[in-house]
């Protein structure tokens, strides 16, 4: 039986002593895949302790890649990491739009109010 890494057992494994990635749903150990990956270091190592499926699948590495990853599987990922991934993603997105509405919501009511105060005074102040 193929072992279930938890979450915890994820964010346990994220240094380049020991590197583990969570990708659809199997984890792997790249530890020693780290320096020799075309991409580089970093960006494996910045997927540490999340699910690193988008990224992967983002950068749309060939069959030769893909490949490699069955030689450094752990074992099965205990939980959803799709869901563990986008509840931060989309709590940032929501985040993100709310302040933006929030923005252009001002950006909108501000001068309107301005202006219905400019022409306010001069109706009562009799300017007009
Ligand atoms: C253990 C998992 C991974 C393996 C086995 C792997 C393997 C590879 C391989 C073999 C290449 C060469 C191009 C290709 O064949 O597609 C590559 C390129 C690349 N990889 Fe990964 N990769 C992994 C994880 C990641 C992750 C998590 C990222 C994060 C964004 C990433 C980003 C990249 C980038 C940006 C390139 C392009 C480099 C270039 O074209 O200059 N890789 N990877």
């Amino acid at each position: 039986m193929a072992a279930r890494i938890t979450i915890d057992d994820l964010r346990a494994h994220k240094t380049k002593e020991s590197f583990y990635i969570l990708i659809e749903g199997k984890v792997y150990d790249c530890t020693k895949f780290i320096d020799e990956h075309p991409g580089g270091d970093e960006v494996i190592l910045a997927e540490g302790g999340q699910d690193a499926s988008e990224a992967f699948e983002d950068v749309g590495h060939s069959e030769e890649a893909r490949a490699l990853l069955p030689a450094m599987l752990v074992g099965e990922f205990e939980g959803d990491g799709v869901k563990l991934r986008s509840g931060a993603a989309a709590a940032q997105a929501s985040r993100v739009s709310g302040a933006v509405e929030q923005g252009s919501n001002l950006m909108y009511f501000v001068p309107l109010g301005l202006l219905g105060a400019y022409f306010g005074w001069r109706y009562y102040s009799g300017a007009a």
